[in-house]
């Protein structure tokens, strides 16, 4: 409730800032043009028209001014959006100044399938920005994989957050080279390394929840968010933060999740979200460039990686190494923060869904327990290895059929740098956002049929249409910027499915809002998922 009045007031001072910037234009129109054309005798007959209509202080004369200043600018806004968007489904008209921006501050999956099911093109404006939403396949990954027309573009308070110097806001080929070195921390070797830390967490994780969650059914979202947060947090700086560290970057996290709102108030203004974000990345940032430095002194002192830092360090002190070497602390901090902050909400989408679809499908659950206990022989408590996880087909096919039907990302926003002739009749205009759908691609009954249903079988069959059509599954996005966490999430969904099948009985408490989707940047169920876990008698 307080969260959402506290959303209504940044809307309504949004609202409040437009309306306010453009009665400013129209006031200043109206005064250049009262000053500049001095009233005399021989004035134009349009003049003694609106010298009539003014009272005693000309205040009609400023009135009539200000009116058609205004209307010039509707119409002009109106005629730029109709020339954009010329033949694509869409609004005839925008909404003057805001666009369809009550849409897009109370994001629904009803509406943008509306939006989606419009046209495999089709055209919408928020705030004057000129959005071209593409839903089909081919649109899609013809946006994300041209490079010399389109590019990310993050939310407005990204920038202000992760620091206009960070990594991700790289393109075109100074991106492909930064990328290039990153992609060595997620070598198979490396995500070996991670898996054995991933596990421990978890188990530590599990015990609580054994407390937590054995008496009555609690949301997991925020345990979720937590375990997903402390997991990456020791993968990425293993023991070169203390624990308390890990609790503090934690906590303060889910500001940050909330800063990343489409629109948000554009200055960083003592209690305002972006504010809050800033304050919980300059505490993240300490502890990382700390933990960056401690990693390049264990290292040179000759100790064994056991982190993806270390790895990182490791790397790029080798000799052999022809790749850059010259990162900062700081610079390398950078790295951590945005892998954090591109990983938390996805992965907890990804785990919160992951039980919601294994619970309500207790056949399905069964299965994986058979597998796990076939594999581990019986020996549940034996922590997974990446070669015990490729044993188990049925767990992998269940993380991606999960994650096909629902998406934690179901689309990103990208901006044309020019003109971009997307298909045979339309060109997108330059310095619009384009914004690819992943969800039709991975919702296309003629790839997978009944999309909507939960049926890890459809990913076991290596010649059936699934594993046949790989452009489709679009999860991961596609092109440059590919997620680069791909193999690293997958096998911690897994892995923590996995202990918690082999751990607990699971329980969960259907409610009205099961089955509704939040939007919160990724896909939550609205009730947080409701569970209860208690240990496993069978
Ligand atoms: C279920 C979990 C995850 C999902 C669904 C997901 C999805 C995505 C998607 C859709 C993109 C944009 C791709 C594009 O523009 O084509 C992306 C980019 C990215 N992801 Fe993930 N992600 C997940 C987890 C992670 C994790 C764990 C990490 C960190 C290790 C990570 C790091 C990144 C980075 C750094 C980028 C930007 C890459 C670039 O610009 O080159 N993600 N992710």
């Amino acid at each position: 409730m307080r969260e959402n009045r506290e959303k209504s007031n940044e809307n309504r001072t949004i609202l409040l800032r437009c309306s306010l910037s453009l009665s400013t234009m129209a006031f200043f129109s109206a005064h250049k043009s009262a000053t500049a054309g001095i009233p005399t005798s021989t004035s134009s007959p349009l003049y003694s028209f609106s010298n009539s209509f003014s009272g005693a202080d000309g205040s009609f004369k400023w009135l009539y001014t200000t009116g058609a200043v205004l209307l010039g600018l509707l119409v002009l806004e109106q005629t730029v959006y109709r020339v954009k968007k010329r033949h694509l489904p869409g609004d005839q008209w925008t909404i003057p100044l805001i666009g369809k921006f009550a849409d897009s501050m109370h994001p629904t999956m009803e509406n943008y399938m509306k939006q989606w099911n419009s046209g495999v093109l089709s055209a919408v404006s928020v705030f004057n920005i000129f959005i071209v939403m593409a839903s089909s396949n081919e649109y899609a990954r013809k946006i994300l994989n041209s490079p010399t027309h389109a590019e990310p573009c993050l939310v407005y308070s990204a920038k202000q957050i992760l620091l206009p110097e960070n990594w991700v806001f790289l393109t075109g080929k100074t991106h492909v080279d930064y990328r290039r070195g990153l992609n060595n921390l997620f070598t198979r070797k490396a995500i070996g390394m991670y898996i054995t830390i991933q596990d421990a967490i978890t188990r530590k994780h599990f015990a609580q929840w054994a407390k937590d969650f054995s008496s009555s059914h609690q949301p997991i979202m925020m345990p979720a968010r937590y375990l997903n947060m402390d997991t990456s947090l020791r993968v990425f700086c293993g023991d070169h933060i203390p624990e308390e560290a890990t609790k503090e970057i934690s906590d303060k996290y889910w500001l940050i999740t909330q800063a990343l709102e489409l629109v948000n108030f554009p200055l960083a203004l003592p209690g305002t979200k972006v504010y809050k974000a800033i304050q919980a990345r300059k505490i993240a940032l300490r502890w990382l460039t700390l933990a960056a430095h401690r990693s390049k002194i264990e290292m040179a002192n000759g100790a064994e990686p056991r982190c993806l830092l270390d790895e990182w360090v490791q790397l790029i002190t080798d000799p052999s190494y022809t790749g850059r070497r010259d990162f900062s602390d700081h610079e390398m901090a950078m790295v951590v923060f945005s892998f954090l902050f591109a990983s938390q909400d996805a992965m907890s989408s990804g785990l919160i869904y992951g039980f919601q679809h294994l619970v309500d499908h207790p056949e399905i659950l069964a299965k994986v327990r058979e597998e796990q206990d076939r594999v581990l022989q019986g020996n549940l408590d034996t922590p997974l290895t990446l070669e015990l996880l490729d044993e188990m087909p049925y767990l992998q096919a269940v993380v991606k059929e999960s994650l096909r039907v629902k998406p934690p990302v179901v689309m990103v926003p990208y901006k044309s740098t020019k003109a971009f002739p997307i298909s045979d009749d339309y060109t997108v205009p330059a310095g619009s956002m384009l914004i690819p759908s992943f969800y039709n691609s991975l919702h296309d009954p003629n790839v997978y049929p009944e999309p909507d249903e939960f049926k890890p079988e459809r990913w076991l069959d290596p010649t059936g249409l699934a594993n046949s059509s790989p452009k489709n599954y679009m999860v991961w996005g596609s092109g440059p910027h590919r997620c680069i966490g791909v193999e690293y999430a997958m096998m911690n969904i897994a892995l923590v499915l996995a202990i918690a099948a082999n751990s607990f009985d699971w329980n969960h408490q259907i409610t009205p809002k099961t089955k509704e989707i939040e939007i919160i940047a990724t896909l939550f169920p609205k009730d947080g998922c409701l569970m209860k876990f208690t240990p496993r008698t069978n």
